[in-house]
């Protein structure tokens, strides 16, 4: 039985995007748990249409082709 490893959390200085790389619980104020998903990005940009998470739109500040966080 193989055991995951801890979630681990990507700053993105440029954007002020997070990524959590891992499962983890999306809990409301009140600790209830909303969803439990895999490597989610939040919006550091406050640009996302999807907000709080990151959609890609912080490019139209970053000038990036691509997102960069994959
Ligand atoms: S950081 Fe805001 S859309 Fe990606």
């Amino acid at each position: 039985m193989s055991e995951k490893p801890n979630p681990r959390v990507r700053f993105n200085m440029k954007t002020g995007s997070v990524k959590i790389v891992g499962t983890v619980d999306i809990v409301d104020e009140e600790g209830k748990i909303i969803k439990t998903t895999d490597n989610v990005k939040f919006c550091g940009c406050k640009l996302s249409k999807d907000y709080p998470y990151c959609d890609g739109s912080h490019r139209a500040i970053t000038g990036d082709p691509k997102p960069t966080i994959s």
